[in-house]
């Protein structure tokens, strides 16, 4: 289970109005994956962006879109972020969202794309334990989902945990992603309950210098 922990840098956080230039620079400080959070204002409030900024990020970076669908009914979009050049796409678990994961997740792979599941900070391991087989990716919330900037909720440190524990013993391997209120500070705990990648928005690009960051999260997880 020990890999070199990855980060990736959520575009949520960066000036939108240099989002090349921003995309750019991230990839350049060492961001891993480039972390796109879509948001429909119906599973959470705000609306992100959809399939044509995910176009333009593409032609800004070759590092691996890891694209978060926060919306309802995933399965009507897998098609158009698949065109976009989403590279990992992550659907969340709970039926507000969809209503056949397993089917999705299916689809997901089927399009050429790697599975991810998302679980809120509500949601139990117990409602992903039968499709944990289908994904790359399992990402834990760490934030109720919806908006940059919150809080880290350290009560979600012993769920990554039990994550990671029954991961080992069903022999799978999927990557641990964590998302919301990662800094250099809580990536240490992160990484100790078993997490292997970082999504930080707000760490990174509200930063001075983003290299340093991210060498900050990756030197203090070490
Ligand atoms: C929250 C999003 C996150 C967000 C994280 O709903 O899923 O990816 O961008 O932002 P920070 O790192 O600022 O908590
Ligand atoms: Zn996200």
């Amino acid at each position: 289970m020990n890999r070199p922990l990855k980060i990736a840098a959520s575009v949520l956080a960066a000036d939108f109005t240099r989002l090349g230039e921003e995309v750019r620079a991230v990839d350049q400080a060492g961001s891993d994956w480039i972390h796109l959070d879509i948001m429909d204002g119906r599973f959470v409030p705000d609306i992100s962006f959809g399939p044509g900024i995910v176009k333009a990020i593409r032609r800004s970076t070759d590092k691996p879109l890891n694209v978060h669908l926060m919306v309802v009914e995933p399965e009507r979009l897998l098609e158009r972020y698949r065109d976009a050049g989403a590279d990992h796409l992550l659907v969340q678990a709970e039926p507000g969202s969809t209503v056949h994961l397993h089917r999705v997740l299916s689809r997901v792979r089927d399009l050429g794309c790697r599975p991810g599941v998302v679980i809120d900070p509500a949601t139990p391991i117990v409602w992903i334990e039968h499709v944990l087989h289908l994904v790359d990716i399992v990402l834990v919330m760490t934030v109720n989902p919806g908006f940059g900037g919150q809080a880290f909720l350290p009560e979600m440190l012993p769920k990554i945990a039990a994550l990671h524990s029954l991961c080992t013993e069903r022999g799978i391997n999927p990557h641990i992603q964590v998302d919301g209120g990662v800094d250099p500070e809580t990536a240490r705990a992160c990484v100790a309950a078993g997490a292997d990648v970082l999504v930080a928005g707000s760490a990174i690009f509200g930063s001075k210098d983003y290299a340093a960051t991210i060498a900050q999260m990756k030197a203090n997880t070490q």
